[in-house]
């Protein structure tokens, strides 16, 4: 037995952590101590820091529950949940990227038809999406399902908006059989994460944006190719290179192209409002064939 000095303590406490019979626990728990000892050694905490930091983490886990998640949310910050996502989501360069799913996620979003317009009573500016789905060889995919959600053009998801007891601004599509879609929506306009919790507090400690630029969140599905959890951002936000939780990666940066009042929308109608048109061809990868018998 070694005892215990400022110098040993690491490697005590590690050897202790490898009595670990389950070999993914084990690792996992031989790079925290190592790491979280290093952090410590660099940072060398005052009794009072350290109290805080636990005070910090204390705070940070009252505040969730079924409907909020300040912990993910200091991850978002922290820029973990995106290189979990990357880590996670390793494609062909020629597919289309992944983002983070985050909080506003609401299964079993309602079929809608081609064309359908899932922002009816909405308020906002008319936003068309259209494009095709295919795979990186170029083969459209037919019938592949487009779950899409985002806020409304005053900046409220379902889970915000008051009053709203029911589906709000979420749907889902299928590819035609070209491969292509065509949806009908509201512009989305930037926001800001909760800053009324532990993160927000951190967060007015610095000089950083809390905000996120303008989106729509897509999930794409389709039978034998990887799923695909993305985001479309407008281009030209003010907040495109600066998003609060690092969601942006350049190929998902899309022109929201407006158009005037009178013009043809790609549903046919002549709109009597300006509105956007946002084209935009999304790339799948297959799964991996297995393997002959
Ligand atoms: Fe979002």
């Amino acid at each position: 037995m070694v005892y215990v000095t400022e110098q040993t303590l690491t490697d005590v406490v590690r050897k202790r952590w490898s009595d670990i019979p389950d070999p993914r626990l084990q690792q996992v728990m031989q790079a925290l101590v190592k790491h979280l000892h290093a952090f410590v050694r660099e940072i060398e905490p005052s009794q009072a820091e350290w109290a805080t930091a636990i005070d910090f983490l204390t705070r940070t886990g009252k505040l969730c529950d079924d409907k909020r998640q300040e912990f993910i949310l200091l991850s978002d910050v922290l820029g973990v949940s995106m290189l979990v996502d990357a880590i996670n989501h390793r494609r062909s360069s020629q597919a289309t990227p992944s983002t983070v799913e985050g909080p506003f996620h609401v299964p079993g979003a309602p079929p809608m038809a081609n064309g359908a317009n899932m922002a009816a009573n909405a308020p906002g500016i008319p936003c068309f999406c259209i494009g095709k789905v295919h795979g990186v060889g170029g083969e459209p995919i037919v019938g592949a399902a487009l779950d899409l959600w985002q806020t409304d053009g005053e900046g409220f998801y379902e889970a915000q908006r008051p009053g709203i007891d029911g589906v709000w601004m979420r749907g889902l599509y299928r590819t035609q059989g070209d491969g292509s879609y065509l949806i009908r929506t509201v512009a989305p306009i930037a926001y800001t994460i909760p800053m009324d919790g532990t993160i927000g507090e951190l967060m007015n400690r610095t000089n950083m944006s809390h905000m996120r630029p303008a989106h729509i969140h897509f999930a794409l599905d389709a039978p034998g190719y990887h799923g695909l959890v993305t985001h479309l951002f407008q281009a030209g936000d003010k907040w495109i290179q600066n998003d609060a939780v690092y969601g942006v990666k350049e190929p998902l940066i899309v022109e929201f192209k407006k158009l005037p009042a009178g013009s043809k929308a790609p549903s046919g109608e002549i709109m009597n409002e300006p509105f956007y048109v946002v084209n935009y061809d999304f790339v799948l990868e297959r799964k991996a064939q297995a393997a002959a018998a």
